[in-house]
């Protein structure tokens, strides 16, 4: 009976911290996955990417964001430990392929930065290997391949220039929900530079994208 007791009285205790401790760590609404054109990344780049870029589209990062799309101040979760990535046997080599450092050929570096950035802002929700396998595990659900999913319905890359309507409608309708694309600018073309997919707060399931942060409708945006 005491022992009951006691239990109910943790549990209460439980109710009444949790939310104080959920606040205090990081608060966002949901995650955007971004993967980025490599191709186009290293055109954006102030200087030239150290690895020659590939035609294909790998992770920039996972980022828990708010619907506001006002970022919040930094987060305050553990900086990122380069010693714990070992500690799953696989995973350094796995995000050497879906999360290179095109850019400075540092991967363990740019998934320090992007953990400290981002990674930090939900680690209620994921310690540092969950995130990262979070975001592998993402990148190699078959039917999230944006690279192949764009192959397969005829966006070509090599100059091609589409709509933005064009392109999140084939994105839709291979993953089941919006998606937002981004672009960057170069000689007055849009270049497009990023796919992004919406997941909800628990990382599980993906969600409708809409954010506002995205290329322009105005005008064609350019395959590269
Ligand atoms: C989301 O908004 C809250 C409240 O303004 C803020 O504290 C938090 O840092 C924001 N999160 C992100 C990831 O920007
Ligand atoms: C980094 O992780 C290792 C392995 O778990 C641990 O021994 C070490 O104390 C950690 N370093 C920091 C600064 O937390
Ligand atoms: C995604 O599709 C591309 C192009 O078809 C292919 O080269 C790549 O291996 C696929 N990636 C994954 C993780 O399945
Ligand atoms: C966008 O491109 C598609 C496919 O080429 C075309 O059917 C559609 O009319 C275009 N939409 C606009 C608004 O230009
Ligand atoms: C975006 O979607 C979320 C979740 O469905 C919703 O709460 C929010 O109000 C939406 N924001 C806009 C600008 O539509």
């Amino acid at each position: 009976m005491a022992m009951l007791k006691l239990s109910v009285i943790l549990i209460v205790l439980d109710f009444a911290f949790f939310p104080c401790l959920t606040t205090s760590i990081g608060q966002y609404d949901y995650f955007q996955m971004v993967y980025q054109w490599q191709p186009a990344y290293c055109v954006g780049r102030k200087d030239p990417c150290r690895i020659k870029p590939s035609k294909i589209f790998t992770i920039h990062g996972l980022w828990p964001s708010n619907f506001s799309d006002i970022p919040g101040d930094k987060c305050k979760g553990a900086l990122f430990n380069d010693s714990l990535m070992s500690q799953d046997p696989t995973l350094v080599s796995e995000l050497q392929r879906s999360w290179p450092d095109v850019g400075g050929g540092d991967d363990m570096g740019f998934w320090g930065r992007q953990w400290n950035k981002h990674g930090t802002c939900s680690e209620q929700t994921f310690g540092q290997i969950q995130y990262f396998q979070r975001a592998d595990a993402i990148w190699n659900k078959a039917k999230m391949n944006i690279t192949m999913i764009l192959k397969n319905n005829k966006i070509s890359a090599g100059g091609g220039k589409y709509n933005y309507t064009h392109i999140e409608g084939v994105i839709k309708r291979a993953i089941g929900d919006t998606p937002i694309i981004r672009c960057i600018w170069r000689k007055r073309a849009q270049l497009l530079h990023e796919v992004v997919t919406c997941w909800s707060q628990d990382g599980q399931n993906l969600i409708k994208c809409n954010s506002t942060q995205k290329c322009s409708s105005n005008f064609d945006i350019e395959f590269l």
